[in-house]
């Protein structure tokens, strides 16, 4: 069975990196999408940067992909739970 593909694009822009905290979101969620994707190739879990969302007020963001979820003032504290809610189960059916 074909894993449904996502996609979570972080941030790192100007604001949202401020204190780079988004390098810090970068550098937690890395090993839990390594975890997720497991050996799988490719990869159905794939990790994009942006330079600007335009949400940059309420930063750090990221958005999961396909479902359009928008997760501002992301802690790294906080990815398990949210990859947990939105990470789609293998059969596609949402989490
Ligand atoms: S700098 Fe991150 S949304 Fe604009």
């Amino acid at each position: 069975m074909t894993r449904p593909r996502q996609r979570i694009v972080v941030c790192r822009g100007q604001y949202c990196n401020l204190s780079r905290r988004a390098d810090a979101i970068l550098k937690a969620l890395e090993p839990l999408l390594d975890a997720a994707n497991g050996d799988d190739y490719p990869k159905p879990i794939k990790l994009e940067i942006a330079n600007c969302l335009s949400h940059c007020g309420a930063g750090p963001n990221l958005i999961i992909y396909p479902q359009g979820v928008v997760c501002h003032q992301v802690q790294p504290a906080d990815l398990p739970d949210l990859l947990d809610r939105h990470l789609l189960k293998p059969d596609g059916s949402p989490s």
